[in-house]
């Protein structure tokens, strides 16, 4: 059962029930060089209201490294481990290598590119948490096929090898009592009501679904659907679009307990 808090209020250190782990998350907080006191204001805000920060994606507005510093200055010392993964917005000035190490600067925010992290966090819940930016692939009746120009079957392609690297993740962080999926691009359609059905195809895929529904992680975060619908679920497992706009505010927290009797099967 995951606990959903309604509003972010900081709470002390000891103020929240052992073995609960405390996540904030938000998707598509988009920094910009001219709302830099604005970013660092909204982060400051969650210093002591959480044991860890997750960030889904389009963490900057066209991915120009100088708004990366942006948010690498915002979770500055900020007292938690972050977690992110890149959107497209992320992607688009085409200076990954650049974003990232901007991002990464202080030693604050750690990047997941198919890949994985496990940490301690609320006396000593181990987190595991799969980071993949996912990509597009459509849902049944949109699905984009494995067929005709190399083009189209590259980007096939792109999102099978996301696909793979969820799978490896959540297989390498199968004994933490706590797993996080951390995505962009959302893996049902559930949470992409709200959102013209023809553009679908673009918002994600559930091709990203199968080692979800295998692996039964404790949850599953994605953003970029800004007028998506906040939660859904593939089988058992949570699924939240926690994209600020869906959100209405800068973060969500999610007090998620320690399941490790239950997880490990
Ligand atoms: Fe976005
Ligand atoms: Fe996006």
């Amino acid at each position: 059962m995951v606990d959903e808090q309604a509003t972010i209020a900081p709470a002390p250190s000891d103020g929240h029930a052992a073995g609960v782990v405390r996540v904030a998350a938000a998707g598509d907080v988009h920094c910009r060089v001219d709302r830099r006191e604005a970013a660092l204001e909204s982060f400051a805000a969650m210093r002591g209201a959480a044991d860890m920060l997750l960030l889904a994606g389009d963490l900057t507005t066209t991915g120009e490294p100088e708004e990366g510093a942006v948010l690498a200055d915002a979770c500055r010392g900020i007292g938690m481990p972050v977690y992110a993964v890149l959107g497209n917005h992320d992607w688009h000035a085409n200076r990954r290598d650049e974003l990232v190490a901007a991002i990464q600067q202080h030693g604050d925010v750690v990047v997941l590119e198919r890949d994985w992290r496990t940490c301690e966090c609320a006396g000593a819940v181990e987190v595991g948490v799969v980071g993949v930016k996912g990509f597009v692939g459509g849902f049944p009746g949109s699905h984009l096929p494995d067929f005709g120009e190399p083009l189209l079957r590259a980007v096939y392609e792109e999102t099978s090898q996301d696909v793979a690297a969820l799978e490896r993740g959540l297989r390498a962080i199968e004994l933490c009592p706590v797993r996080i999926v951390l995505l962009h691009y959302a893996p049902t359609d559930a949470t992409l009501v709200g959102e013209s059905p023809g553009i679908q195809a673009f918002l994600g895929t559930d091709r990203l679904a199968p080692p979800i529904a295998e692996h039964e992680p404790t949850l599953v975060l994605h953003g970029h659907a800004h007028a998506g619908t906040f939660a859904a679920s593939i089988g058992t497992v949570p699924v939240r679009n926690v994209s600020i706009h869906v959100l209405g505010r800068d973060f969500h927290v999610f007090e998620l307990p320690d399941h490790a009797a239950a997880a490990i099967h």
